[in-house]
């Protein structure tokens, strides 16, 4: 679907979208579909045809695809010039507002916003002005739209300006921060970021603790009023109402993937590495600042220096795929990464064990297998919105597997019973826990693994992505 049709009748907006292209060296456009939840909850609602999927372009080919009036059907990629991509992508979702909802802001000299913070705002408001301009022309009389993360917050706001008639919805997939620490954007800056949100119908968030520290923020920055059971937020006479829904792992899709033979393959391929009879410590992430690979590297560090028993006998598997590697700071992240699983291989690795495997290139199969394959999941991030991967170890884990979780991923709000639980900055207590994991009786690891995949899985994500269409239209 192209052009200005005003046929949609249910949108959705995010930066990422469902396909990405490449030019082939004949010169051919290559397209690849990524999977998700709401891919499949759209194609669950579009028996007619009349959904549609608003994006960015991303990458050159992506920006060639649009040049050339390529489009898959049912989605709309918008191009935007690159370097305004860039700064509204890269400098101020990726570098301030993912900072800010993640509190990774750690040092003296950041952040500090200046003129050219000032210039790539500007570039962020003319791409949330595209995405708007965009939805306005395509969505059908009172349709509904649902506006995804921090890399749209202003879209909500700006498209009720231009369609007073549509129903908005905006999902954060982030944490959200407390006022203190949100406070600590420029005073405009914060204010437009609410005020973008709350141009919204309804926000909706992953858990009830991001929800209420975006009330919070409303209220202390806006001096918005919020209703006493935290569920409305009333600013300049018009009400948003604050909604949760916890994404869950999609179990039905894990167990058919997980059960292929080139899962199996790569199951044995990993024990052979491994050697066999060792327990295996897995962790499965991008290698993103907020999940706190490198303090989990410290921590079984920890365990082998204070625990010599454990030598030889435990292999941590790190799994940490590379990621926005636009920025230097991602770069060297994952450089130390690789500099700290190094230095342990080099302190306690023997002719015949290495204590950590790090694998940095993204291979999916092989993450389901170290899933199958995990005796302790190591899912301890400063700061997540959700996290999955807690929730999909223990969905097609072959023998139970005991979850070491930080308190700070939303994903404790539901798993935080049946794990081992920890303040991910406390290496020793995250070292102790590790040991805690390792030495869970079979009996009560297979009780709790039961638990946590029936928790994990509640809300699959189709009805997740349905619940928030028919709350929206409610
Ligand atoms: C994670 C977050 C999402 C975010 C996405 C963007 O999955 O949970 O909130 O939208 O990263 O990742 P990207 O690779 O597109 O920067």
């Amino acid at each position: 679907m192209d052009g200005s049709s005003r046929a949609a009748r249910i949108l959705v907006a995010s930066n990422r979208g469902p396909v990405a292209y490449s030019v082939g060296d004949d010169g051919e456009l290559r397209s690849r579909r990524g999977g998700g939840g709401v891919v499949s909850g759209l194609s669950a609602i579009d028996s007619a045809g009349e959904s549609l999927w608003v994006c960015a372009a991303l990458t050159d080919g992506d920006r060639e695809a649009v040049r050339r009036g390529t489009a898959e059907p049912g989605s709309r990629m918008i191009s935007v010039e690159p370097a305004v991509f860039h700064a509204a992508y890269n400098d101020i979702a990726n570098s301030v507002l993912w900072f800010v909802h993640h509190m990774l802001y750690q040092t003296p000299l950041e952040p500090a916003f200046d003129e050219d913070f000032r210039h790539q705002w500007a570039a962020y408001e003319t791409y949330n002005a595209a995405f708007a301009d965009a939805l306005a022309e395509e969505a059908a009389p009172q349709a509904s739209v649902l506006v995804q993360d921090y890399h749209l917050a202003l879209v909500p706001a700006l498209l009720r300006a231009r369609r007073p008639d549509l129903r908005i919805g905006h999902f954060s997939h982030t944490p959200w921060a407390p006022p203190d620490y949100f406070r600590l954007l420029p005073d405009d800056i914060a204010a437009a970021v609410l005020d973008g949100i709350l141009g919204s119908d309804r926000a909706a968030f992953l858990t009830r603790r991001w929800a209420d520290a975006f009330a919070a923020c409303c209220a202390d920055v806006l001096g918005a009023e919020v209703s006493a059971d935290g569920r409305e937020v009333t600013h300049r006479g018009r009400t948003t109402r604050l909604g949760v829904h916890g994404l869950g792992a999609d179990a039905d899709f894990l167990r058919e993937r997980a059960a292929r033979d080139d899962v199996a393959e790569r199951m044995a391929a990993l024990r052979a590495e491994a050697g066999p009879g060792r327990k295996l410590v897995v962790r499965v992430d991008r290698t993103e600042l907020s999940k706190n690979i490198v303090r989990g590297l410290y921590a079984y560090r920890r365990l082998l220096t204070d625990r010599p028993g454990w030598r030889s006998r435990v292999v941590h598997v790190a799994f940490a795929y590379p990621s926005r590697q636009d920025l230097a700071v991602y770069r060297e992240y994952t450089e130390e990464v690789g500099r700290v699983a190094a230095e342990i291989n080099e302190e306690f690795g023997t002719a015949d064990w290495q204590p950590v495997l790090l694998k940095v290139d993204d291979d999916f199969p092989r993450s389901l297998a170290a899933y199958r394959l995990a005796d302790v999941a190591l899912v301890n991030p400063i700061r997540d919105g959700m996290n999955l991967v807690a929730k999909e170890m223990p969905v097609v884990s072959d023998n139970g597997v005991a979850l070491v979780l930080s308190r700070e991923a939303g994903a404790y709000e539901e798993l935080g019973g049946d794990a081992i639980v920890v303040n991910p900055y406390d290496v020793s207590a995250t070292a102790q826990a590790l040991n805690d994991a390792l030495t869970l009786p079979d009996a009560e690891r297979a009780d709790r693994t039961k638990r946590l995949a029936a928790a994990a899985t509640a809300l699959p994500p189709t009805q997740w992505f349905l619940d928030q269409v028919s709350a929206l239209e409610a």
